[in-house]
């Protein structure tokens, strides 16, 4: 018989015990940086060392930290379950705990690309991207990210892989940001929806989880693997 699928929608929450700030939360990101600042194509235009360096020292925080238990809970539930994460997040750390399936809607803090044909995507090495550094075609690397104000290129698909959920699970995102927030409308009805989050996310008809992701994941994930048997 095939797996059951879990279709699972992580955002910062997940990382946040690995030592990664969230975004929202009180002493998160967006309360020392101005969002328009340093995530916006304007910020690009305007200001691009500051930009440069904002993801400068996201990619070398990246380095330092490690997957924590939520992360590798995930893995584990590949045993039984055919596991598609759809993440917010552009860290890697769903990958590194060794995660197989893993969809990134804003794009990765590893990778950058041209600013004038984002078909061309590299691997950075090291966490540096400098200034001046170019494309094959000539242009300044950006980081690939996906920026407030941009397309979400990879939505279609995200929606399509939740509208074919057994399961889903929604981890550590305050459910703010649009269209990754929409993705639970695309769950087909019926279907069991669990969120885990110490925080107040207000998402309707959902089995709700308020424990933090380090601690609920793993709970959960036996509890879903029992049932698989
Ligand atoms: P937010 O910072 O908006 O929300 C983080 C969520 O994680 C909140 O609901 C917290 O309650 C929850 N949380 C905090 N600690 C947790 C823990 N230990 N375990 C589980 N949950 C915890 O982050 P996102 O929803 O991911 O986009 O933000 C969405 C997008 O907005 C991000 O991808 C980013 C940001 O601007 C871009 O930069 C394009």
């Amino acid at each position: 018989m095939s797996k059951k699928r879990v279709v699972v929608l992580t955002g910062a929450g997940v990382s946040a015990e690995s030592g990664i700030s969230t975004f929202r939360d009180s002493g998160g990101l967006w309360e020392k940086y101005d969002i328009s600042e340093v995530a916006t194509p304007e910020a690009w235009e305007r200001n691009i060392d500051l930009v440069i360096d904002f993801y400068n020292q996201r990619r070398k925080q990246l380095h330092e930290v490690k997957p924590n238990p939520a992360h590798y809970a995930l893995v584990k539930l590949e045993e039984k379950y055919d596991v598609h994460i759809i993440t917010q997040n552009v860290d890697d750390l769903h990958e590194r705990a060794g995660s197989s399936k893993v969809l990134h809607l804003h794009g990765e803090l590893k990778k950058v690309r041209s600013s004038i044909d984002e078909n061309l995507v590299y691997e950075l090495e090291g966490w540096e991207l400098k200034k001046d550094q170019k494309c094959e075609k000539g242009s300044q690397l950006r980081p690939h990210i996906v920026w407030f104000g941009e397309p979400v290129p990879l939505i279609p698909k995200a929606a399509e892989i939740s509208s074919s959920a057994d399961i889903y699970l929604i981890i550590g995102t305050s459910l703010n940001v649009y269209p990754a927030a929409g993705l639970v409308n695309y769950v087909k009805p019926g279907i069991p929806i669990y969120l885990i989050d110490p925080g107040e996310v207000h998402a309707p008809d959902v089995n709700l989880i308020k424990e933090k992701a380090g601690t609920g994941t793993p709970k959960l994930v036996e509890q879903l693997l029992k049932k698989a048997d």
